[in-house]
């Protein structure tokens, strides 16, 4: 039968998976990544008016305005006919109400837990490939070849202090976010191998497909 498209929310402290469980996430669902992260670093890597203003915020691991933001990922959301993961958005009340103001509203929140100890050897040690835009780790997630290994670069905010920082924000804008989506909300472990967290994540996704198949059944 018909299929509603998904829409899914990921969320979690710096270095929780995010990244991560999302590439696992749209290789096996046909839905549309939508990450702040990667969104606000090719704007600071093209150079641009809004990039240049982001930039200082990101290596100061605070949020970048709204006003740079919002318009971004919405307009981001108007072509994702397929559905959408957004990964790292909204990160604050006011960017969750921007969103419910639009009545644009998840069928699940996911909520990555990793312990702060472990947050930090996760950002010390990942690596990017700024061919594929693949998320290395390495330790726990070693690049497959030496090519790939020597072009591997590192965030500028991927640093023990910046990660300070960058928590710190976090600690203190995830409460209200989740407020807002508690009925969707799953917590997830996401101190286990990633293909553990994925699994859960799957199930999670496959129960609410039943879910959604259900009410269309009964409408
Ligand atoms: P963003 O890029 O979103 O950074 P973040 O939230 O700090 O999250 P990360 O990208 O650091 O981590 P992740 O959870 O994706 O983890 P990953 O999968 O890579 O944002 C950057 C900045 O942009 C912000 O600080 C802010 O300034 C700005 N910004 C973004 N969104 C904004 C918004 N909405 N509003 C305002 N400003 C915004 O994994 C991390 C490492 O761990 C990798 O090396 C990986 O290989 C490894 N790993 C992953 N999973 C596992 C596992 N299960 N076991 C072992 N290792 C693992």
């Amino acid at each position: 039968g018909e299929v509603a498209p998904l829409r899914i929310m990921i969320s979690g402290a710096p270095a929780s998976g995010k990244g991560t469980q999302c590439e696992l996430i749209v290789q096996q669902y046909n839905l549309t990544h939508i990450s702040t992260g990667d969104l606000l670093r090719a704007e600071v890597a093209a150079g641009t008016e809004n990039g240049k203003l982001a930039q200082e915020y990101m290596q100061r691991g605070e949020l970048v305005p709204n006003d740079v933001v919002v318009a971004m990922v919405e307009k981001k959301l108007a072509s994702a006919t397929n559905g959408w993961l957004l990964d790292g958005y909204p990160r604050s009340l006011s960017q969750a109400e921007a969103l419910e103001n639009m009545n644009i509203r998840p069928h699940l929140f996911i909520l990555l837990e990793v312990p702060d100890e472990i947050l930090v050897g996760r950002v010390v040690g990942r690596r990017l490939d700024p061919v594929t835009g693949k998320i290395y780790h390495l330790m726990y997630s070693p690049p497959e070849t030496p090519e790939i290994a020597a072009r591997l670069i590192q965030r500028g905010d991927d640093t023990e202090e910046k990660v300070k920082l960058r928590l710190e924000t976090y600690y203190s804008n995830v409460q209200s976010v989740l407020d807002v989506y508690k009925p969707v909300t799953k917590v997830v472990d996401g101190n286990r191998p990633k293909t553990e967290v994925f699994a859960d994540i799957q199930n999670l996704i496959t129960e609410l497909q039943r879910e959604t198949e259900k009410a269309v059944a009964q409408f």
